[in-house]
Parts: C-alpha cells; structure tokens; sequence
C-alpha cells in the first residue's frame, strides 16, 4: 500500500514574513491525516522553515539541487548542503526549470543522481507541453523524459524516488487535467517503470501536479495510480493547502 504525499512548491512567490505565517498556518491546522506532508521553500528561507518545522510532521524540501557534489560551482546549491538543513525532498526537472533554465534530460538526470547519492528523496517532475499533447505526443515525451533517468540513474534509484506528472499547461493556469487525463499518464508511467521492476513500479509514489486546488483535489486522488499531489498556488495558503491535504479518500 503505497503512502500519500501532498508537496507544496513556494516557488518565488513568498517572503520572510509570509513563509512564517504560512508554517505558522500550517503547523496549527494540521489534522492527523494517513498522508505525507511537504513544503520547498526557496533556498534561502530553508535554514529558518527547519527550525520551524522540527518535531512537527511537515517535511521539508528544495525546489532544486545542484548537478554537482561540490566544486567551482557560483550560485549553486549542493544535495549535502540540504540535507545539512534536514531537507528530505528535492524536485528535480520542473518544467519551469526546463523552459528558462536551461535544464535537459540530461542535467535533470545528474540532479536525480545528485539526490539519491546525499540520500535526498528526488521528486522528478514530468510533463508535456499543451503542443505535444495536441500532437498526440504525451506518452512519447514523458517515456522520453522518465528513460533519460532510468537510463543514467537505473531503476534501483527509483526506490527511493518519486515522481510528478505535471503537464505544463496545467501549471498556473487554472486549467487542471481532468482525473481521468492524469490517471492515464500516471498509469503509463507506472507500467513503463514496471517493465523493469515491477516492485518498485508498485511502491513509487506518483503525485499530480497543475492547478491541484482544494475543489479538484479529491477527484484526482480517488484515482487509483494518483498518489497525491505536488502544489503551486494553492499551497501558499495554509487553508487550501491543508484542504488539499485532507483530500484523501483511501
Ligand atoms: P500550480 O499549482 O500553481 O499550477 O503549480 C504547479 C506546480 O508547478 C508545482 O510544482
């Protein structure tokens, strides 16, 4: 029986003063849910959210991780380094990272390393362009996308992983697949993970990410391969996010 997980990404939406009463928030409201709980904050806020976050059920995360284990690298942030911050998370290869900074399946599949190896937990986001699904290409670009991991990675790596379907133009525009939409794209991605092990293609968490918002959520999570979600927008308000939170049907 796989956990659920809710993941909030703050993006570059919050500052000093809003993340702490967004924890404060969540630390008051959180009921005892059978789920697994989330935020990444931008780099610069983690040291004070772990303090904040310490004995209380709510893990943290990043919303990146550097290509590289240490080294002459200006402006980057090492897997080590978050762990040092009790981090237990870090996305790698969100599309907004592909689009403007230049990251391929090749450098989100050294990131991916980079976590697994400082024993991070490496949520890999996935997900097509409104283009490709229009083509008809969804299935070809995520099996492109998930086997440039596989392959640099192997699928051992995916013990201790997780991954995001987030079909780009679902992000921020209020515009959600519908449950069944995801469904199929999270099923297609747990049999192509199961072709090389079955197991561990059954235990990964599989979350949905795009406009996931308190009135969609519980649909989506009624969905047999949906594990959950990873959370833009709706997860800067300590309200909604904890009604996505409490979502959970199974
Ligand atoms: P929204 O929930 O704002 O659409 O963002 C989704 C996302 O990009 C999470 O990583």
């Amino acid at each position: 029986m796989r956990r659920n997980l809710v993941v909030g990404n703050w993006k570059m939406k919050i500052n000093h003063q809003s993340a702490q009463d967004l924890i404060d928030g969540l630390i008051e409201g959180l009921p005892s849910e059978d789920a697994d709980i989330a935020v990444c904050p931008p780099y610069l806020y983690i040291p004070e959210v772990s303090q904040r976050l310490a004995n209380t059920a709510i893990e943290l995360g990043a919303q990146n991780v550097a290509t590289h284990q240490e080294g002459a690298y200006t402006g980057e942030i090492a897997a080590v380094m978050l762990k040092d911050f009790n981090c237990k998370y870090a996305i790698v290869g969100h599309s907004e990272r592909r689009a403007n900074y230049a990251d391929t399946d090749t450098t989100v599949a050294q990131r991916f390393q980079q976590a697994i190896d400082a024993d991070l937990i490496p949520v890999l986001a996935v997900g097509e362009l409104l283009e490709q699904r229009e083509n008809g290409t969804t299935f070809e670009v995520v099996a492109k996308q998930l086997n440039a991991v596989l392959e640099f990675s192997g699928i051992d790596s995916f013990k201790n992983a997780v991954i995001a379907y987030e079909p780009v133009w679902a992000i921020g525009t209020g515009l959600t697949a519908s449950a069944e939409q995801a469904q199929e794209v999270h099923l297609f991605i747990r049999q192509l993970l199961a072709e090389k092990n079955q197991q561990i293609a059954e235990k990964i968490q599989i979350l949905y990410g795009g406009s996931v918002k308190p009135q969609n959520a519980e649909a989506l999570f009624a969905m047999p391969d949906i594990d959950g979600a990873l959370v833009g927008g709706d997860s800067l308000s300590a309200d909604s996010f904890l009604k996505i939170y409490s979502s959970f049907q199974k």
